[in-house]
């Protein structure tokens, strides 16, 4: 099936009261990956590449630094595979860019065949936030292009309460940002965090969320709110990783209890990069400790050699450029590459598999009403949005 933008898998979530994973990908491996997963449990997919896994992507193994140019490459490089293995299976699927920092992103993004953009303004003082991600809906909407923009910023681990130095949304705040950008879907900030240390036990403030929800209806504003940062970081996989030599600590997530019962409460999409990570990683440290002998063939030496001196790694991107092709373009030009890149496969489905379970989007590929691009783009045309 050919990808469609994010709007009608977010839609179903609402009518139907769950949440869909939205989940990162850096690599070919990946991205194929993620899609068998959710074909095999008949959900809807949703991968997304952030603005930086598009410079990864376009070659930059300092992807920090990447350039418009690089990111051009790398949006089209994801795109490429995304379509190609979507093609194949009855599910939809969207292509998201994820926290896009600016115009130049958002444009590499769409030219290279993303489908959903997330504009991140929420860093900038809220009225020059809410131009940005305007100036990124009048873009992005003629086209069919959905859009996810934020308000709040992800900070600290402390439960904060409600002041004038709070980070997390407000629901006021919130309901004026929607109105004025008309985006599809709101990221929040409600307790959540990127990265594998969010904290002992930390607790999301889900009446933000039930908040905005609520006063979206009175309002008549339809979109869903997307929770961020909200990766479970297993402790089995965090100690399996540690005693194959890895050493990540303090290492804590969400728990699957809250983003379950936030699936019920508005949030239709839920963001999870770090607990791929995790997973992938582990599994490529067994690789090399199963057999000894792999840490010196040829094609993956230095792959170990990365991972081995770094300890503390555990994000693909910093390990595997030793097969920036691989990853690149899916090219396997070693036995031991295949094996390596399978394990890689395996990791993201453990973890992808579990989560998209636990948020309900099991069976529910045929709920999605399906709308391309161009219909999208009538659409709004139509509702002046
Ligand atoms: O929300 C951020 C994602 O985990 C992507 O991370 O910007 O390092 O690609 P990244
Ligand atoms: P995690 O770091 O918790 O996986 O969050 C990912 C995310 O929010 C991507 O946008
Ligand atoms: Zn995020």
């Amino acid at each position: 099936m050919s990808l469609i933008p994010m709007r009608p898998i977010l839609d179903a979530t609402d009518t139907y009261s769950y949440a869909q994973g939205a989940f990162n990908v850096n690599a070919v491996a990946q991205a194929q990956a993620v899609i068998e997963i959710h074909n095999l449990f008949r959900s809807p997919a949703i991968l997304q590449g952030a603005d930086l896994a598009n410079g990864f992507m376009g070659g930059r193994k300092d992807f920090q630094n990447a350039t418009v140019e690089d990111k051009k490459l790398g949006a089209l490089n994801i795109a490429r595979a995304v379509k190609q293995f979507a093609k194949d299976v009855p599910i939809p699927v969207a292509l998201h860019l994820d926290h896009g920092r600016n115009l130049d992103s958002v444009k590499a993004a769409i030219d290279g065949g993303y489908t959903s953009v997330m504009i991140d303004g929420s860093s900038l003082p809220l009225e020059d936030n809410i131009a940005l991600t305007r100036e990124v809906v009048r873009y992005a909407h003629p086209l069919g292009v959905t859009v996810e923009g934020e308000l709040g910023v992800l900070a600290g681990v402390e439960d904060h309460v409600f002041s004038e130095t709070s980070t997390y949304t407000n629901p006021l705040t919130a309901i004026r940002f929607l109105k004025a950008t008309k985006v599809d879907a709101l990221a929040i900030s409600y307790g959540t965090q990127h990265g594998a240390n969010k904290g002992k036990n930390p607790k999301i403030r889900k009446e933000i969320a039930i908040a905005i929800k609520e006063c979206m209806r009175h309002e008549g504003i339809q979109g869903v709110l997307v929770s961020h940062g909200s990766s479970t970081v297993p402790q089995n996989v965090v100690e399996a990783i540690n005693k194959l030599g890895g050493d990540i600590q303090d290492a804590g997530g969400i728990s699957i209890e809250q983003l379950v019962e936030v699936s019920h409460l508005g949030i239709g999409k839920i963001n999870v990069d770090t607990d791929i990570r995790l997973a992938v990683t582990r599994n490529i440290r067994e690789y090399f400790l199963e057999d000894t002998a792999r840490q010196q063939e040829p094609s993956v030496k230095g792959v170990w050699d990365l991972l081995s001196a770094n300890p503390k790694f555990f994000d693909p991107r910093q390990y595997m450029t030793p097969l920036m092709d691989t990853m690149m373009y899916g090219t396997l030009p070693s036995e031991a590459v295949a094996e390596l890149m399978e394990r890689v496969k395996r990791g993201v489905k453990e973890a992808v598999g579990t989560l998209i379970v636990q948020f309900g989007s099991v069976d529910k590929a045929s709920k999605v009403r399906m709308r391309s691009l161009e219909e999208m783009a009538d659409y709004y045309k139509q509702e002046g949005i």
